[in-house]
């Protein structure tokens, strides 16, 4: 019986831990669900510029089908992108909140080629490795601020 109870109490306390993990405030969640949408994908390769922004509808404005000029994919987790925001990163330009990544991520830059509206939009992509500048609201990124290039 103790040892049954304590088993239970230990099957809680992980399911805290794992909702706590992903437990997006409910204003911030547009905004960061927006920002994964756009701008995050481990997978993301030059070749797959044009069928990503078309899959993922990424236009330029919220109303209209315009094609969007250019769109930066970062190549990583987005677990690593919330610790940008959250100790992996500093406060950027004195602004209260903008981050700048301690490390640079590798990138693919997709910039239209040709087309007008979606979804007849087609990209060209270029990889490059930058610090990223995250817009973030209690801890979460909720905006891509673009990249500064790595210089040593
Ligand atoms: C955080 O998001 C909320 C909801 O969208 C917004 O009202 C607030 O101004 C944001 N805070 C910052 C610092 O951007």
């Amino acid at each position: 019986m103790e040892r049954h109870l304590s088993t239970v109490i230990l099957l809680l306390s992980l399911c805290s831990i794992d909702v706590k993990a992903d437990d997006v405030p409910a204003d911030v969640k547009p905004g960061y669900e927006k920002f994964l949408r756009q701008h995050v994908y481990v997978d993301m390769t030059e070749k797959r510029c044009s069928s990503e922004m078309r899959e993922r509808h990424i236009t330029e404005g919220q109303t209209n089908n315009d094609c969007k000029k250019v769109n930066t994919f970062i190549t990583a987790h987005k677990q690593e992108l919330r610790k940008v925001c959250n100790g992996a990163g500093q406060s950027y330009e004195g602004s209260a909140d903008k981050y700048v990544s301690n490390q640079p991520f590798p990138l693919v830059t997709c910039k239209l080629q040709s087309g007008d509206r979606y979804p007849n939009c087609e990209y060209r992509g270029t990889k490059s490795t930058r610090y990223i500048v995250l817009a973030c609201n209690k801890t979460w990124p909720t905006h891509y601020d673009g990249d500064i290039i790595v210089t040593n």
